[in-house]
Formats: C-alpha cells, structure tokens, sequence
C-alpha cells in the first residue's frame, strides 16, 4: 500500500524530469547531429547514419536527443557515453508480444532493426525483411531444411517473406512488385525488383506510377494492370506477386498451417482478394497503390507472370491445380499444365 502511493506521488516528478532534460541538456538539433553523423568524413563508418533515409522515418520526428537524451553540447569532446532509449520504453505492446516467444533469446529488437532506418511492413519488400532474416539464417540451410517438404522451396522462398509462414496475422493480401530480368545465380528467380531509377528511364518526366496508374487517380484498375502487361515498351518489365501479412505481429514461431499448401494456393484465403502494389521510392522504401478487388482472380491474363496456383478463374481449374498438387506429381508437370489451361485466358 505505502509502496504504491509512493510510486504515484513519484510521477510528476518523473514527468518533469522526462520533459526537461532534452531541453536542458543540449541545443543541438537533429541536422546538427547529422552535419558529423552523416558525413563519413566527420564520424567512423560504424557511426555513420544515413540521412536521407533517417529523415523518411517517423523516428525523424522526434529528433535525435529524444533517443540519446544524455548527450550535451560539448559533445563529442567530453567524451561521455551517450545512452540510447530502449524500444521497449514506447513500443510495448510489441515488445511484450515478442518477448514472450522463445526467438526472443535469439535476437534483439535491434537484430533486426535499424533504429535510424525503422519502417513498417507497408514500407518495406519481402526481399528485404528476408535480409533481416538471412543475417543469421544461412540461405543455403533455410533453403536444404524447407526443401524437405516444400516443393520448389527455391521459388518459395525467394517469393515469399520468411514472416508469411513465421508470424501470424488475421488476413493476409497481395502484394505485387515490378521486377526485370537478370543473369540468374543460385538462390535468385532471374527476376530483380526494379528501382525507382529502372523505373524512372521509363517513365521520364512523369511520376513512376504513371507506368502502371495510366490516369493517375493513385488506384489500378484491372484494366490498366493488363494494358501494362501488354505494353511492348515494357516488355522487360514484369509484375511478380506474393503473399504478406497485413499487419506485422512479432509472435515468431513455426505455424502448423503453413505445411498446408491449400493456405495459400487453391481458392485461397479470401483475402487474396486485396492486392496493392508497391512502387520503389529514391530511397529505397516502397509505397503501395491498391489495385481493384479481384485482381488474383484476373492474374491469369492481368499478370501472366504470377499466379497462385488455384486462385484461378473457374472453380474446375482450381480443383484441377490442387489435384495436381495434391497428386504428388508436382512440378513440372503442374506448370505445364496449368500454363496449358490458362492459355486461352491469356490470350485475351
Ligand atoms: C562535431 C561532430 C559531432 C556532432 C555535432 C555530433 N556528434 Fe555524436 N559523435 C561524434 C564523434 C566523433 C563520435 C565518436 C566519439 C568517440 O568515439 O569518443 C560520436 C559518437 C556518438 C555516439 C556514440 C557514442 C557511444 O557511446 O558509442 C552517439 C550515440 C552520438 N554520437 C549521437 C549524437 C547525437 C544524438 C548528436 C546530436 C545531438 C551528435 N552525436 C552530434 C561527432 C559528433
Ligand atoms: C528511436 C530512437 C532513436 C533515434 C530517434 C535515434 N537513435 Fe541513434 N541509436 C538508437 C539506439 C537504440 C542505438 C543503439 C543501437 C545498438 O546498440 O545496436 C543507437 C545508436 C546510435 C549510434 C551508435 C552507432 C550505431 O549506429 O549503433 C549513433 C552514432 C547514433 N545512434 C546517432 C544518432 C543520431 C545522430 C540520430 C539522429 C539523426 C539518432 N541516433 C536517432 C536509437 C535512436
Ligand atoms: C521515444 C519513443 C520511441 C523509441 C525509443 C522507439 N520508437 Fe519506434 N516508433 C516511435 C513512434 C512514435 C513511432 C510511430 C508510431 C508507431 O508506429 O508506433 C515508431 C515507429 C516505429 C516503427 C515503424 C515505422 C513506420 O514507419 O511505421 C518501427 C519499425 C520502429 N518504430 C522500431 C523501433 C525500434 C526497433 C526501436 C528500438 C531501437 C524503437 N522503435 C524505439 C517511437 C519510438
Ligand atoms: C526477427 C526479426 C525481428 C525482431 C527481433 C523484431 N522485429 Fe520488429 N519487425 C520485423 C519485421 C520483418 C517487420 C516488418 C517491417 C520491417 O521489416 O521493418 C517488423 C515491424 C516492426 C514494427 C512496425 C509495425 C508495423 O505495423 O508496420 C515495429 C514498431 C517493430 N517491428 C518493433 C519491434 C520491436 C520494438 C522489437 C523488439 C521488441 C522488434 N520489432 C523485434 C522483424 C523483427
Ligand atoms: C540475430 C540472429 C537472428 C535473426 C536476425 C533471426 N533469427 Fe531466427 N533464430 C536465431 C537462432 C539463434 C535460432 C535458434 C537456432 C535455430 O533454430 O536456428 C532461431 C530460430 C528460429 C526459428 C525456429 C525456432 C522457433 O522459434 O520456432 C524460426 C522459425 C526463426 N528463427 C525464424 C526467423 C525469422 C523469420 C527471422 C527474420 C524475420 C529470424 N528468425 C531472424 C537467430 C536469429
Ligand atoms: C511456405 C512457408 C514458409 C516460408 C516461406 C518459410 N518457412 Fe521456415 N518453416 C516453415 C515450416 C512449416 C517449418 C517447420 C519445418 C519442420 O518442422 O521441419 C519451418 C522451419 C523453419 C526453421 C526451423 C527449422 C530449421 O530450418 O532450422 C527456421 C529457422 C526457419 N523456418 C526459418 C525461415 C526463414 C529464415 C525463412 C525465410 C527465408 C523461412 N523460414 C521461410 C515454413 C516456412
Ligand atoms: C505461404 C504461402 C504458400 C504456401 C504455404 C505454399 N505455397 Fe506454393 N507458392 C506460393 C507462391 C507465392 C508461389 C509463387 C507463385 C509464382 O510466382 O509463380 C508458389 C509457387 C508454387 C509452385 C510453382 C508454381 C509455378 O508457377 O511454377 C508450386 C508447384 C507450389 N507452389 C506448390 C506448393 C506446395 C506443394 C505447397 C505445400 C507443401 C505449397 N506450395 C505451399 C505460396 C505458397
């Protein structure tokens, strides 16, 4: 009882003391910071921060000092360590949903982040959350250990962020991104994502979107996905899909439904039909455009290079993808097949 009073008449002390002392401890203001701290000609590599793309996250909104509250203006020359808040002190919902799984003795919040290059999963490609992952799960034993019951787990795994199968999430949505071709290595399906500068030899005065978002209303229509895909200018520009959560939980651990292939190919999980797709911006994050509801349903002929195997247009095609997967004989039986199918769709 005593303990707890205490504890209350304790907090505006302590709310006074959070709310001074970046005010009374220094007058440097983030471009401050990063006139040394974005220059490696000023600061050692290893505490170089890029400013660019520092200044596009939310984080940038708080400044530098909110994080590194003990620095003062003799700094660097007092030669004091400077403290760094915990992601814990405002994320904590996050923090308490990933403590609680068992990957949390295994990495770090920042493992797996940059704080000064923090994005949320809209911002961000399957192939680099999959880096995040990659820095500590080899490839090439990802790649062997999957391969023991996923068919074409080089595909899969080169398609689908790792957090698809390894996190939770209430539904799960489309995400397509444009990509080229490239010399093909080991571990890579031939296809890169394009960047904003690719894009940008195409597009020329306009904005990228204009590619694709032909009336630029800042939404696709089906319409102009296929009058995209059947543009010979962009003949070596192609749209590659995959499946990601639509909210980024951190309960890491191994979903059972994940060896059920029916959770992403036959009719799929009704979500399918929401799909976005996600232009690079210059500083290597992405913003998304929505796309029209049932553009899994059009890829067939929308977007001839991806499709989920089942989420065809008719019913009978969908039972024919499973039976075919389901049948053992995999691949590449099954692509050709499907491919056969479907051509008349792509025809169109
Ligand atoms: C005049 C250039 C300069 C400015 C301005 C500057 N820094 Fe630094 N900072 C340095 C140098 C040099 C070091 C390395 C110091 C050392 O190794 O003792 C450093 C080190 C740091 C470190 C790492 C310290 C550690 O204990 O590892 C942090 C964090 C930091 N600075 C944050 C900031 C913040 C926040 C600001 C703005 C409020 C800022 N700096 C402004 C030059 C600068
Ligand atoms: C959201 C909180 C947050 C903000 C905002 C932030 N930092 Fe940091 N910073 C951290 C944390 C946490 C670490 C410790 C990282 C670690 O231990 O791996 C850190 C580490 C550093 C380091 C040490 C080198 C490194 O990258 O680990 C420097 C230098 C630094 N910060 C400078 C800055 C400067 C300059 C700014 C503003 C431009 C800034 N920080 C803004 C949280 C923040
Ligand atoms: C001083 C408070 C503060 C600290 C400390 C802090 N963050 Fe944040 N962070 C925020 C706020 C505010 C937002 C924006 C709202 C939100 O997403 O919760 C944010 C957003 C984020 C985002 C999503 C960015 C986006 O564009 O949606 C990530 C990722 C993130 N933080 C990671 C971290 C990590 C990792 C740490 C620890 C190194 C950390 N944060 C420390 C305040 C903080
Ligand atoms: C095993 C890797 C991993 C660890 C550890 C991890 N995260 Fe994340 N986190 C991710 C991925 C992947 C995303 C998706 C977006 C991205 O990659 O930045 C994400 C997204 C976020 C977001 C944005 C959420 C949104 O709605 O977009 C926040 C905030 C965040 N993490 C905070 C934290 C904090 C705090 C911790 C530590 C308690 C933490 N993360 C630990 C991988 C991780
Ligand atoms: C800092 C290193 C590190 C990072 C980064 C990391 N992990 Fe791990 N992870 C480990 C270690 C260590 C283990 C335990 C040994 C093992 O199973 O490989 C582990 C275990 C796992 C396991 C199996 C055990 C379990 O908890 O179910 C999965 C699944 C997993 N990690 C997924 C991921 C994913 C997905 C990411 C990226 C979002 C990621 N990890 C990022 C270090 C890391
Ligand atoms: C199609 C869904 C799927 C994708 C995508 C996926 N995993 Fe897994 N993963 C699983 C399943 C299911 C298991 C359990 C396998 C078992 O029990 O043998 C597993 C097991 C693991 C394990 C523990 C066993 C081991 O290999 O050591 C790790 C670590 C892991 N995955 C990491 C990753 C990483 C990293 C990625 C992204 C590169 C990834 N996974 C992508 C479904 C997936
Ligand atoms: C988490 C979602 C997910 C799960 C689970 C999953 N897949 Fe896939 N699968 C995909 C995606 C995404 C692709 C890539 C589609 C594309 O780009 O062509 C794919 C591609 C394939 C292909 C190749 C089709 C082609 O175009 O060549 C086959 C075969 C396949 N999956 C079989 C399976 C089997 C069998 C299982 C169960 C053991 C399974 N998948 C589980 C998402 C998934």
């Amino acid at each position: 009882m005593k303990k707890y009073s205490l504890h209350i008449s304790l907090i505006p002390a302590l709310l006074l003391v959070m709310l001074w002392a970046p005010l009374t401890v220094t007058a440097m203001d983030t471009d401050d910071c990063l006139g040394c701290h974005g220059d490696t000609d000023m600061v050692d590599e290893e505490l170089f921060i890029d400013a660019e793309g520092f200044l596009h996250t939310v984080h940038a909104e708080m400044g530098c000092d909110t994080c590194h509250e003990s620095v003062t203006d003799e700094h660097p020359d007092d030669g004091e360590a400077i403290t760094s808040s915990a992601c814990l002190d405002c994320h904590e919902e996050v923090s308490d949903e990933y403590m609680a799984t068992s990957h949390a003795e295994n990495a770090t919040c920042n493992d797996c982040h940059d704080p000064h290059q923090a994005h949320g999963l809209e911002a961000v490609s399957g192939t680099d959350m999959n880096q995040q992952c990659s820095q500590c799960h080899e490839n090439d034993e990802v790649l062997s250990s999957h391969a023991e019951w996923l068919p074409q787990a080089n595909l899969h795994l080169a398609k689908l962020p790792c957090i698809t199968c390894h996190t939770s999430s209430d539904s799960y949505e489309v995400l397509l991104n444009i990509t080229q071709k490239q010399s093909k290595t080991k571990g890579s399906t031939g296809y890169n994502f394009s960047t904003y500068a690719d894009l940008k030899e195409y597009s020329g005065e306009k904005e990228i979107q204009s590619l694709i978002d032909i009336n630029e209303d800042g939404h696709i229509s089906l319409a102009e996905l296929r009058t995209f895909n059947l543009n010979p200018a962009y003949k070596k520009l192609h749209l590659s899909g995959t499946l990601v959560p639509s909210e980024a939980s951190h309960d890491l651990s191994t979903l059972d439904n994940r060896y059920d292939c029916t959770f992403c190919h036959a009719a799929g999980p009704g979500s399918l039909q929401t799909s976005f797709l996600a232009f690079p911006n210059a500083t290597g994050t992405y913003t998304r455009m929505t796309v029209d509801e049932g553009a899994m349903l059009d890829t067939l002929y929308g977007t001839p290079n991806f499709y989920m195997t089942g989420s065809t247009r008719s019913a009978s095609l969908n039972i024919i993808g499973l039976l075919i997967i389901c049948g053992g004989f995999i691949m590449p039986i099954g692509h050709g097949t499907l491919r056969f199918l479907t051509r008349k769709n792509r025809q169109h």
